[in-house]
């Protein structure tokens, strides 16, 4: 039954990778017309898959693990050394049960509302400026929100600085070089500052209640009852308030589609909180932000008449996904109306991971994320009223993250009343 895959001339394809970026999966898919195929990537065999059944198969625990998947250079950057994101089986599954208990309704909610007082706490400092940058503004404000809710102390002159290095960890994602660098430094300099942090709450020299997340992390116990390194704690914690400061790049896309399909904007105006849940999707959907997932192959199994091989790296094209023509009418189209009425599925529609949170590792952030833009939106097009002045606000699909140039400008802020 062996079937030839279409495999990718030459002997590597990483250079191929970062240059093509979001469309480096898809571009092949199309080429070849198979939704899985083999290359080279960072020196080993890779096969790349794309889809609904592609990504059943790729969340199945049992022909899939975790541990040795992610690039080094991924984990001295976006994740973290000895996080979540590289650990399977029973540890995995404890690890994650502290995950989802801290981003589980009560906190959802408890971060948006501190969200929103930020929110319109800043509109009269932006009175008078001439124009802001959203992007930069909603990294600063998530920053302090994410760290306000946490429970972790940040004074106002940290904010930027702070904002700027979880920040960079993100922009670190598909980057060589000074971005790279950009973002290993911050990393280590974050994870100095919440190490401190979790010792002076260990030690009792800070106090912090017991239901944040700053204690949650300081006190965990491993399974066999041990307390958490310091550094693991450190990344650990990191690993919720970073991503919180990411949503300030879906809260621009949100930004950018108010703008570019105003007869949205018209009608979440009178919308309804449905309205904003439909929105809030098809942002997810349509923007590019996760690129890929990789996992290893745990043991030997057929998909596709394709034979997996134990320990072979494996790709899943979450851009691609998300636009798979399989599962989407007009996939490069806007429209929020698609999901007015969704069979819903764990493995169609994939901006964060699929399957179940709580036995995988799928984000356990998704609820906290579409929560956050809901309110960010609510205040975008119901508490201020702006321009935007000219800029550039095309972004790129050859460039990982992405985001408009601009960042998105606002001028003319006014208070809506
Ligand atoms: C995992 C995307 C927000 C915490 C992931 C994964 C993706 C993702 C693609 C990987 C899923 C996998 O490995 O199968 C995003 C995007 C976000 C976002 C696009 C929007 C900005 C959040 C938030 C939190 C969070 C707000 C926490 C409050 C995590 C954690 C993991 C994760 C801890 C690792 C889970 C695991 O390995 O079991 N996220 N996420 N994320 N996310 Fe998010």
């Amino acid at each position: 039954i062996k079937e030839q895959v279409p495999k990718d001339k030459g002997i590597d394809h990483t250079i191929a990778m970062s240059q093509e970026a979001y469309l480096f999966i898809k571009n092949r898919v199309d080429k070849y017309q198979s939704d899985i195929f083999e290359t080279h990537l960072l020196g080993e065999k890779a096969i790349c898959i794309v889809g609904e059944e592609a990504a059943r198969i790729f969340y199945d625990s049992e022909l899939f693990k975790r541990n040795g998947a992610a690039p080094k250079r991924v984990q001295k950057t976006l994740f973290g050394i000895g996080g979540v994101q590289s650990m399977d089986g029973e540890p995995h599954r404890h690890r994650k049960n502290l995950f989802m208990s801290l981003t589980d309704s009560h906190h959802q909610n408890q971060l948006s509302k501190i969200l929103m007082d930020k929110w319109q706490s800043s509109i009269s400092k932006w009175e008078g400026n001439k124009e802001i940058v959203l992007f930069d503004e909603a990294k600063y404000i998530l920053c302090w929100a994410a760290c306000n809710w946490a429970g972790v102390p940040l004074l106002e002159s940290e904010v930027k600085e702070r904002a700027e290095d979880f920040s960079a960890m993100v922009d670190a994602l598909g980057a060589v070089g000074p971005r790279y660098w950009k973002g290993k430094i911050a990393r280590s300099r974050a994870e100095e500052w919440i190490g401190k942090v979790i010792e002076d709450v260990r030690s009792g020299k800070l106090k912090v209640e017991e239901s944040s997340a700053l204690y949650a992390m300081a006190f965990h116990r491993e399974l066999d009852g041990s307390q958490l390194d310091t550094k693991i704690a450190a990344v650990e914690l990191i690993n919720i308030l970073r991503p919180i400061v990411a949503i300030s790049t879906f809260i621009t896309f949100s930004a950018l589609a108010l703008y570019e399909y105003p007869e949205c904007k018209e009608k979440l105006l009178s919308g309804n909180s449905k309205d904003f849940e439909m929105f809030v999707q098809e942002v997810r959907r349509y923007y590019p932000f996760g690129p890929f997932l990789g996992a290893r192959v745990k043991k030997d199994f057929a998909w596709n008449k394709y034979e997996f091989k134990k320990d072979m790296l494996v790709i899943l094209d979450i851009y691609g996904t998300n636009h798979d023509s399989r599962i989407w009418e007009k996939p490069f189209e806007f429209i929020p109306e698609r999901f007015k009425e969704r069979n819903e599925s764990l493995f169609d529609f994939i901006p964060q991971g699929g399957g179940d949170p709580a036995k995988g590792h799928r984000c356990p952030g998704e609820k906290i994320t579409i929560e956050i833009m809901k309110a960010s939106i609510d205040f975008l097009i119901n508490k201020i009223e702006f321009e935007v002045p000219n800029q550039d606000l095309s972004y790129s699909l050859e460039r990982i993250p992405t985001l408009p140039k601009s960042g998105f400008v606002m001028n003319n802020i006014r208070r809506k009343i």
